[in-house]
Order: C-alpha cells, then sequence, then structure tokens
C-alpha cells in the first residue's frame, strides 16, 4: 500500500508498488550455478576463465581480468598503473561513491570536476582547469550507461602524461564512435553488482589493452602470488611465490556461472530495455515540465539507468517531493547521485562546499531515475508513464 495519498486524492496509478529493480534470474542461471555447485570446485577456476573470455568478446577482444566487484577492479587498475600516495584523481561528483573512495584508500587525494550539463559526464574543460604537477589520473564515469566525452579526456591526458582508468559500472556494451566501451582508456572496469546490465550477484571486471597490466592486475588480486589455488591444484604443485602485495579480490566460479549465463540473454536484454526507453522518452520529450536525458548519435548507450530531469522553474515542486509522490502512485524512484564532493566525509577531509560544482549539483537537484529493468511489463511501463505524467500536471506552474 502507497503511505501517502495520491497527488488528487484519488486513487494512486498502481496499488501494488512497482520495484525500483528486479534482476531476471531464471533456469539457465539456475542450472548453471547448480553445475558449478556440484562440480567439486567452487571457487575461481575454469569457469571464471571462460566467463573472461566471454566477456573479451565485448570489448574487441582484449584481455579481461574477472574480479569480485567494480569497487576492486578500480583499486587494482589504479594501483596497477602507480597511482598512491601524494598523487591526485581527478573525477566526477555524479558517481557511487565508490569511485571516490578507492582513490583514497590507494592514499591519494580525488579531485572532483564539474559536469557536462547534458551528459552529466566530466567536462573536459573543468578536468584541464583542476590539473595540478600532482595530477596523475582521470577517471571517467559513464553514468547511466551514457559515455564521457573520452575523444576530449584522453587527448587532455596524453597532453599532460595522465593515466585514464574508466569508470563503466555503468557501461557494458556501450560502443562510442564505433569502438566499445573497455577499448578506449588504458583501462576500464565493469560491475557486475545485483541491479547492473549483467550480474554475478556481485562482481566486476577489468579490461585493457595492455596484456602486462592485466597480468598485473591479476597478480594484484590475488594477494601478489604468482598462482592461484586452481592452477596449483591442477599442476599439482604446492609452491607459490609473492611478489606484491596484493589485495583479495577474486570472482568464483558459482558467480561467473551465473555471468555466463546472463551474457547469453545480454543482447535480449538490452533490445529490452532501448524499448522501454523508447517509450518513455517518446511519452515524456513532449511534457515542458521535464526533460528528458540525451540519446547517444555516434555510438550505443547501455542504458543502464534512465535520468529524468524535473525543470524547477515549470513544476511546483521539488525532486524530493516529486519522488515521495511518485512512490504515493506506486512507483519506486531513485537518485543518481547525490554529489559525492557534498557527502560529509568528503566535506569534512576535503574542504568541498555547496556551490563548488554547479552543474553537477544543479543536476542532482533535479535527477529522478526511473526504473529500467528487463523484468517490466508493458503494463509496468504504462503505469511509469501515467505516474510521471500525472504528477507533472498536477504540479505544473
Ligand atoms: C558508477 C559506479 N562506480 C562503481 C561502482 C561500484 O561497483 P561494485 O558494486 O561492483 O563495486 C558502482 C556500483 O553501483 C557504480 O554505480
Amino acid at each position: 500500500m502507497a503511505e501517502r495519498l495520491a497527488v488528487d486524492g484519488g486513487k494512486p496509478v498502481r496499488k501494488k508498488r512497482l520495484p525500483f529493480y528486479h534482476p531476471v534470474i531464471g533456469g539457465p542461471e539456475v542450472r548453471a550455478v547448480t553445475r558449478v555447485l556440484r562440480s567439486g570446485w567452487i571457487t575461481s577456476g575454469p569457469i571464471t576463465s571462460k566467463f573472461e573470455q566471454a566477456l573479451a568478446k565485448h570489448v574487441s577482444g582484449q584481455p579481461v581480468a574477472a574480479v569480485n566487484s567494480a569497487t576492486s577492479g578500480l583499486t587494482l587498475a589504479l594501483h596497477a598503473l602507480g597511482v598512491g600516495p601524494g598523487d591526485e584523481v581527478i573525477t566526477t561528483p555524479l558517481t557511487f561513491v565508490a569511485t571516490a573512495n578507492v582513490i583514497v584508500h590507494l592514499g591519494a587525494r580525488p579531485v572532483f570536476a564539474d559536469v557536462d550539463p547534458d551528459s552529466l559526464t566530466l567536462d573536459p574543460r573543468s578536468v584541464a582547469r583542476a590539473i595540478t604537477r600532482k595530477t596523475r589520473a582521470i577517471v571517467p564515469v559513464h553514468l547511466a550507461g551514457h559515455p564521457a566525452d573520452m575523444t576530449a579526456l584522453l587527448r587532455l591526458a596524453r597532453k599532460k602524461h595522465l593515466a585514464v582508468v574508466e569508470d563503466a559500472a555503468h557501461a557494458f556494451g556501450a560502443v562510442y564512435k564505433g569502438r566499445p566501451i573497455g577499448s578506449w582508456g588504458d583501462a576500464t572496469v565493469f560491475s557486475f553488482h545485483a541491479v547492473k546490465n549483467v550480474t554475478t550477484a556481485e562482481g566486476g571486471a577489468v579490461t585493457s589493452r595492455s596484456q602486462a597490466l592485466i597480468d598485473r592486475v591479476r597478480l594484484l588480486a590475488n594477494h601478489g602470488l604468482d598462482h592461484d589455488t586452481w592452477h596449483r591444484v591442477r599442476a599439482q604443485r604446492w609452491r607459490y611465490t609473492m611478489t606484491a602485495a596484493g589485495f583479495k579480490a577474486n570472482l568464483t566460479d558459482l558467480q561467473a556461472a551465473l555471468g555466463l549465463a546472463q551474457l547469453d540473454r545480454f543482447a535480449a536484454f538490452q533490445r529490452r530495455r532501448r524499448e522501454i526507453v523508447a517509450a518513455y522518452q517518446r511519452a515524456f520529450r513532449s511534457l515542458p515540465q521535464v526533460q528528458v536525458p540525451p540519446e547517444l548519435i555516434k555510438g550505443l548507450h547501455a542504458w543502464h539507468l534512465y535520468l529524468l530531469r524535473l525543470r524547477p522553474e515549470r513544476l511546483g515542486v521539488g525532486r524530493d517531493g516529486f519522488l515521495e509522490a511518485l512512490a504515493a502512485e506506486g512507483i519506486s524512484a531513485n537518485v543518481h547521485y547525490v554529489p559525492v564532493h557534498l557527502q560529509p566525509y568528503y566535506r569534512r577531509t576535503l574542504n568541498y562546499r555547496s556551490g563548488s560544482l554547479p552543474v553537477a549539483e544543479a543536476a542532482s537537484a533535479s535527477i529522478v531515475t526511473l526504473p529500467l529493468y528487463p523484468a517490466m511489463t508493458q503494463g509496468d511501463v504504462r503505469d511509469v508513464i501515467a505516474a510521471v505524467r500525472k504528477l507533472a500536471h498536477s504540479y505544473q506552474r
């Protein structure tokens, strides 16, 4: 039951709340995971290798290292590229906190640059202004699955000798100017967290055109040991050597089996996401109270999230009020994201204040992330559209 009365005091659009997300897990996933459970080998092993090979096909055949999360992947990629104490790493405030936290854990300092008002991804001009002698790397985020301006960011990075590690947690399957996301920066990190377009429950992957970098990530993901347990068992050798103070970040065969089953259905998942987005775009484009997200002309948007923007000059309700009213209509929505630089931790440790990144802050205050997932029925999509329309008209000014 909705907690609050619908905006017009009448019946809500839905009685039973539409969840913000629901994964598609069916027979193929259950069978694949069960097979591994019964196989006698459940941690990292042959299925993880198979998953890495299947992922490689989505990134022009580049080497891929599967890891236990994108958070780990970002940590390991930045570490492998030499980011450490005293360095600065430029990133966006419109992201999940993990993007910045990993920089802190490496002893480096996150420096937040502002975003482009249209794509809401890093604005290369703001990045250029943020570069100092300490800057070591740039971490763009392909927010919602919309690629950042990689051409300009890579040009800038090359000129200033900076590494580029792409946070592609939202962008598996995205294509930018004819080449897949994953084949642009020095390293790219994907997430297979429960809500992502492909899931392993928790998991991630790092890809790079550099085999040496991926070998290093693999080593760091396994305590800095030269051989993982599976390879030692298979070769019947007990000896191992540690050459770096590594981490523990391996993906298990159980998770990889789930991922492989999901990859088989990835094309169908993406088709359904695009259908839903097309319905939203058609319905909302003509509403003056809102602004629809930009589509990608040269490339393929991964459409992980649908970020509708409210126009405060046309609506007599703020973002929070709009979200509450949507909930009262039976629709769960979300916000991606609260600007990371305004989180209490970053205000306290790095002295960021409201107003320091005006484009990102204004955008965040207007974002309403609508449900978008392949398990949504036509009826679900119609309900979301009806609820947004109802609120746009009720609150219009
Ligand atoms: C933009 C972004 N970066 C990083 C992460 C971290 O991913 P993971 O949960 O796989 O560590 C997420 C997860 O939601 C994300 O959305």
